[in-house]
């Protein structure tokens, strides 16, 4: 068969799929209690569900590092979001369903910071509206599958209620999630709650009486009023505001190899990519490769649907990396490596906390790793190292040297595989694997792999 209608093979098949899915899925499928449904027996099968709510949370942990540190919001931002908004939604009669829908968007409410602020830096042109962000960052939740309607709750969250926001849109024209979203950022952002000193609350609550019809719709005040009292502040301290948000945020479970997961996926990696004007399609790139030689090694679908998510996050830890590192072209000093080089103990962090996620934290946070035990961060050793911990270290190594880098242009697959090669006479990385991306990436030439889910 040849190489592309071999392709266009995979995605019809893929799709088949998952176009069953629900159906099998609601006539044979059975948790097993007493495991948090981690493991779900699927007509047989073995399958793993993935607690979505937990991962957006180590998500989100990223994403406030970001906004840190590009617009100096403080620590666990996106957490009091979403904890004010989930209480506000409470009060207002939401069920279960849509009160997660809210919170997660209040989560990710500032999740295109990185795509905006390089697309501005691209195109030389600054955008004081923000409206940029609010577009892309509503079409990146878009993609999660929500089970309830979240149009618009980002896109608006800078609105206000007399119609002098970006999108010019008054109270009440836009979702009222979109409201409780802006009231509770605005507040958190000029205030920085987690360090409100009680005595201050009576000035914060007077601010919102007196902006109320001008930035802040008379509802959204209203419920804010209602919530805004000492021991919701306390509750929205560092200290334990993991906790509070836990508690906020309902249980929110998918099998692996939904929609849901793989624009779960989609979107991780591209607000890992969209951080250096470098490293742009980096993540999605090493996820389509993965999803290939997954193909290739012809995986089952639930261990191609593990290795595709541990592909798309393995540089989640690079979202505290500073630009100017990633992006600095010349050598880089002993200390700014040493910044690097801890993406890799940050993603397993944010990974190692999510129920039935081992395998997939340990395949992503090994893509550094070596098999003589110079790599980092852990410096395991060839035994500690399993074949997909290799392959995603292969793949690292041959998207990061193909694709161009600050310090490297573009290199052909011929120059890649040359470099890869040279590695695993040194005992560094697997040479049989090496030897199956050069049979399998030829055809490619180093050229973009687009799949269905990316
Ligand atoms: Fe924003
Ligand atoms: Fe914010
Ligand atoms: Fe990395
Ligand atoms: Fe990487």
């Amino acid at each position: 068969m040849n190489f592309n209608l071999k392709y266009a093979f995979v995605q019809r098949e893929y799709a088949s799929i998952f176009n069953r899915i629900p159906l099998i899925a609601s006539k044979y499928r059975k948790k097993i209690t007493g495991c948090q449904g981690v493991i779900t027996i699927f007509k047989g099968i073995f399958m793993a569900t993935v607690r979505i709510d937990s991962l957006i949370k180590s998500i989100a942990t990223a994403l406030d590092i970001v906004e840190g540190a590009l617009l100096g919001a403080s620590t666990n931002h996106g957490k009091r979001i979403a904890v004010l908004c989930a209480k506000m939604g409470k009060v207002l009669g939401k069920n279960p369903e849509e009160i997660t829908a809210l919170a997660i968007c209040a989560l990710l409410h500032d999740n295109a910071l990185t795509e905006y602020i390089l697309s501005e830096k691209k195109n030389g042109k600054h955008d004081p509206a923000m409206k940029k962000h609010c577009e892309y960052g509503q079409r990146n939740v878009d993609a999660l599958h929500f089970k309830t309607n979240v149009k618009n709750f980002i896109l608006y969250h800078h609105e206000r209620a007399n119609g002098t926001g970006p999108f010019g849109i008054r109270e009440g024209e836009g979702p009222l999630e979109a409201e409780l979203i802006t009231i509770a950022d605005s507040i958190d952002a000029a205030h920085h709650l987690q360090r409100l000193e009680p005595e201050n609350l009576p000035a914060i609550r007077s601010m919102i009486v007196e902006e109320t019809g001008k930035k802040y719709s008379k509802i959204a005040a209203e419920t804010m009023l209602e919530i805004l009292d000492l021991p919701t502040i306390l509750s929205l301290k560092d200290n334990v505001i993991k906790q509070t948000a836990s508690e906020a945020l309902f249980p929110w479970t998918e099998d692996i190899q939904t929609e849901t997961i793989f624009g779960l996926a989609g979107f991780i990696a591209s607000i890992i990519d969209y951080k250096s004007v470098f490293t742009q399609k980096h993540s999605t790139q090493i996820a389509n490769k993965a999803w290939f030689m997954g193909k290739y090694y012809k995986y089952e679908p639930q261990e191609l649907a593990e290795l595709y998510l541990a592909a798309s996050l393995h540089d989640l830890g690079k979202l505290a990396v500073p630009s100017d590192i990633l992006e600095k072209p010349g050598k880089l000093s002993e200390e700014e490596f040493g910044i690097i080089k801890e993406h890799v103990r940050l993603t397993w962090e944010l990974l190692s906390d999510i129920e039935g996620f081992e395998t997939i934290c340990r395949w992503a946070s090994n893509h550094h790793e070596k098999l003589d035990g110079s790599g980092y961060p852990f410096g395991k050793k060839a035994p500690e190292l399993d074949f997909n911990s290799r392959l995603l270290a292969c793949l690292d190594l041959y998207q990061a040297i193909s694709e161009e880098r600050p310090y490297h242009p573009g290199r052909s697959h011929g120059d890649t595989m040359r470099i890869l090669y040279e590695m695993a006479s040194m005992g560094k990385i697997d040479g049989d694997i090496t030897k199956d991306l050069d049979i399998a990436l030829a055809p490619y030439d180093g050229k973009d792999i687009n799949f269905l889910y990316s």
